[in-house]
């Protein structure tokens, strides 16, 4: 199951995401925004990060108007690893190297049909493990330093 939020600059995006998802097979659960009303994209981001860390469910897509605002706020809580991701190699890369639990696109910045591609790749690719896994392990370390 695959967690989606946006706020209201990315609801449009946010809806063809949902209904990519649909045509590629993949289960998704909508956190809202639930229209073009302007809301605050913390709410939004926290929604998604407390489903993937409760593991609820398996990965999230969060979208604001640059991506930036709800990725800072879904990497607040511990065990997310969200990425904001402009073009498909960094999708590539954040799944090898990172092991992004959550994608964070920006609807402001990023076309639709690049979006898109940017979620095929983010979902078809795997974490390569080995001495990423030891950064990974390191990320870890700080939340647990400053998250007592
Ligand atoms: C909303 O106007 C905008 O600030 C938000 O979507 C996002 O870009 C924040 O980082």
């Amino acid at each position: 199951m695959i967690a989606i939020s946006s706020d209201h600059a990315g609801f449009d995006l946010k809806t063809e995401i949902i209904e990519f998802l649909d045509r590629k097979g993949y289960q998704s659960k909508d956190f809202g925004t639930c229209d073009k009303n302007s809301v605050d994209y913390p709410d939004f981001g926290l929604a998604v990060a407390e489903a993937v860390a409760s593991g609820e469910c398996e990965s999230g897509i969060i979208v604001c108007g640059t991506g930036i605002g709800i990725s800072i706020a879904a990497n607040k809580v511990p065990g997310i690893r969200a990425a904001l991701c402009t073009n498909s190699f960094m999708a590539k890369m954040a799944r090898q190297h990172n092991d992004a639990n959550i994608l964070a696109l920006g609807a402001r910045v990023t076309g639709s049909g690049l979006a898109l591609d940017i979620v095929d790749t983010w979902l078809q690719t795997e974490f390569l493990g080995g001495k990423h896994k030891i950064r990974i392990d390191k990320i870890s370390s700080i939340e647990n330093k400053y998250h007592k």
